[in-house]
């Protein structure tokens, strides 16, 4: 068994987490898990980014020193992967002392081998992406061509690190080894770069203090390490380089899920730092797509990012593993839409997987006391079992390029093979015919079926894969791994009645946010007859509560001067605090269509205004709750 290394990036903390970092430390997960599930001992690697102009400048805008806000923000990125119950072994943060002490030793090693020199740098500085760019690349001579905002022009004293050195050995390293870069097409992105060119590397700055200091030999204290070189460090510190090295086995074998904004520095630079610190490569950088909402690029200034627990909260958050590994073909970008996860739940979830292990448990129940003897499965269904091997065998080759979703796929045809053949042999048919034994048979394939999809699809959605084996009396381990899956053997069960695996989802109900910016609107010309059409009416806040789970939400209780108060439910949780609204009169639409938000029942809207922040509409003097505004 061999020791394996995976890491997702280390996050920024000038944000908090959202779909896009779920996703990619959902992946991560998986592969670790499926690394463990065949006995290798596995080494998983996440944690954040906090140092750097960009940290700096969002601490100063909210009146927080930088660590105190890194702490703030990377203590949500650890308390969220905790709750996702994340496998990682180890979460690393770069103002750690530890990190701080590798970086430099690591700058120092690079140094000796005359790879650094100083010298003045002159160009453009990208402070969202940390990036320099030339001018050439620039778009109308000012913006950053990877996100469109102004760059600064600066000049600075400055170290440099020889990357033109490494053009050649990168093109080789590239050629010599296939899978480098997965996917494909975007390793011939990544040459093609190289290919064109590469200028030697600016890697400390002076203009700002929020960075790890060069090693003291140099005695340079106004520099600072630039942030990508400290970043990328991370993956050596966290196994112990320079230091105790007590974990720098796992490093000959390391795979870094990233995603393809930041491909080039993972494929490029990181290398090149490596070559010249004499380390092995890594022998996989992974570079997944972009994720948008329903088709629109996520930001917070739309208001439309995705958040990663209220989707879980909503849907499930092995529905949400699901969705994420199995939507989109890796390396592509993808769309958060509830319709498509829905769709997943309802035909995938439901009726594919958890339909088949209710037929299970029921036909056993009925045929043979719950009992699940393999005695006769080859003897009539040798096809059967020898296709799922195959297909078993097929999504595996998949996990070595990362395509979680063909993954997912094979275990599908797996389960589609299952219950078809179900509806062929009708077993209830065949106990009619007395072929009982020829029946026992067929539950006790398709059971082994379902069990070899249990073990594979363990590493994506543990919790399901194990209600499974409840069910069916099985553990998933390394030994049943080796039997079913590598072996590609068979065994007896006994089944348990069990709740439903799955529940259906009728409609959407997570939590609709803007979708369009404002400016975005068109204006139509309406007549007066259509406005009447809305009935606004005046109302008084009898009760106001957060609802559990969402940050966004206030629930309601309104008296509009009708029989009951009515039940509202508000994303406004971010502008006021509930206990400042009760018995304040506000504008309602009281003849909105009631709709059901995050599992509560919303029988009309409150108005407000919004200018960036947001304010409730009343009027100017106290009228009677249900005044009519017109
Ligand atoms: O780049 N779709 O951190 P970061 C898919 N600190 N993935 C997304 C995404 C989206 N819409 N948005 C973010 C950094 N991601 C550096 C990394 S590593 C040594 C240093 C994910 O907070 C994706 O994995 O900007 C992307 O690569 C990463 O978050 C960027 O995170
Ligand atoms: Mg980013």
């Amino acid at each position: 068994m061999e020791k394996r290394f995976i890491t997702t990036p280390i996050y920024y903390v000038n944000d908090v987490p959202h779909i896009g970092h779920a996703y990619t430390t959902i992946i991560a997960d998986m592969m670790a898990r499926l690394y463990r599930l065949q006995g290798h001992e596995t080494y998983f690697l996440t944690g954040t980014d906090e140092h750097g102009q960009k940290i700096e400048e969002a601490a100063k805008s909210r009146g927080f020193s930088p660590k105190e806000y890194a702490d703030e923000v990377s203590g949500k990125f650890k308390a969220l992967w905790d709750e996702f119950e994340i496998s990682y072994d180890h979460f690393i943060r770069t103002t750690d002392e530890y990190h701080i002490k590798t970086a430099q030793n690591a700058f120092d090693i690079m140094y000796k081998n005359d790879d650094i020199y100083k010298g003045e740098y002159e160009g453009f500085y990208c402070v969202s992406c940390e990036t320099f760019f030339p001018e050439s690349q620039l778009i109308d001579g000012e913006y950053c061509p990877d996100c469109g905002k102004q760059t600064r022009l600066i000049k600075e004293e400055s170290y440099f690190f020889r990357l033109s050195k490494y053009q050649d050995k990168l093109l080789k390293w590239y050629e010599d080894e296939e899978k480098c870069i997965l996917p494909k097409g975007k390793k011939n992105e990544v040459v093609s770069f190289v290919k064109g060119g590469l200028k030697d590397l600016s890697i400390t700055r002076t203009s700002f203090e929020w960075g790890i200091k060069l090693p003291e030999s140099l005695n340079e204290p106004k520099h600072v390490m630039y942030v990508w070189l400290d970043a990328l460090i991370n993956y050596l510190s966290a196994l112990g380089y320079t230091r105790d090295e007590k974990n720098m086995d796992f490093w000959n074998n390391a795979m870094h899920i990233v995603g393809k904004d930041i491909l080039r520095f993972h494929a490029v630079y990181w290398p090149a730092f490596l070559m010249s610190l004499n380390l092995p490569l890594p022998k996989h950088v992974a570079a997944h797509g972009w994720w948008t909402r329903d088709g629109k690029k996520m930001s917070k200034s739309i208001g439309n990012v995705v958040n990663p627990k209220e989707v879980a909260d909503t849907y499930g958050l092995e529905q949400f593993r699901y969705f994420l590994l199995r939507e989109v073909p890796f390396g592509q970008d993808g769309d958060f839409s509830q319709k498509a996860f829905i769709n997943r739940i309802n035909s995938e979830l439901c009726n594919d997987l958890g339909n088949l292990l209710n037929r299970i448990i029921g036909m056993s129940s009925k045929y043979s006391n719950y009992e699940i003897n393999s005695k006769d499965v080859l003897k009539y269904f040798t096809d059967e079992i020898e296709t799922a091997n195959a297909l078993c065998k097929n999504a595996l080759l998949a996990s070595d390029e990362v395509a979680t979703n063909r993954y997912l796929e094979e275990l599908w045809k797996v389960l589609n093979l299952a219950n078809a053949s179900i509806a062929k042999y009708e077993p209830w048919n065949l106990i009619k015919d007395g072929e009982k034994d020829k029946a026992l048979a067929l539950v006790a394939m398709v059971s082994n079926l379902l069990a070899k999809v249990a073990v594979l699809l363990s590493p994506a959605m543990p919790k399901s894969a194990d209600k499974i084996a409840k069910a069916l009396s099985f553990d998933v381990n390394t030994n049943l791994y080796n039997k079913l899956i590598k072996d590609g053997g068979i065994i007896d069960f006994m089944a348990v009645a069990t709740e439903p695996l799955f529940a259906k989802v009728e409609v959407p109900s997570l939590e609709n946010v803007v979708e369009v910016k404002k400016e975005e609107k068109k204006v139509e010309v309406i007549n007066i007859d259509e406005f009447k059409k809305c009935v606004i009416k005046v109302g008084t806040i009898l009760e106001c509560e957060n609802i559990e789970g969402s940050d966004k939400l206030l629930k309601f209780q309104i008296d509009l001067g009708e029989e009951k108060p009515r039940q509202i439910i508000s994303g406004i949780a971010k502008f006021y605090n509930p206990s400042e609204l009760v018995g304040k009169q506000v504008c309602v639409l009281a003849n909105l269509k009631p709709a059901k938000i995050f599992k509560h029942l919303s029988e009309g809207m409150i108005l407000s205004a919004e200018d960036g922040k947001l304010t409730l509409l009343s009027t100017l003097s106290k009228v009677q709750n249900g005044a009519i505004v017109g």
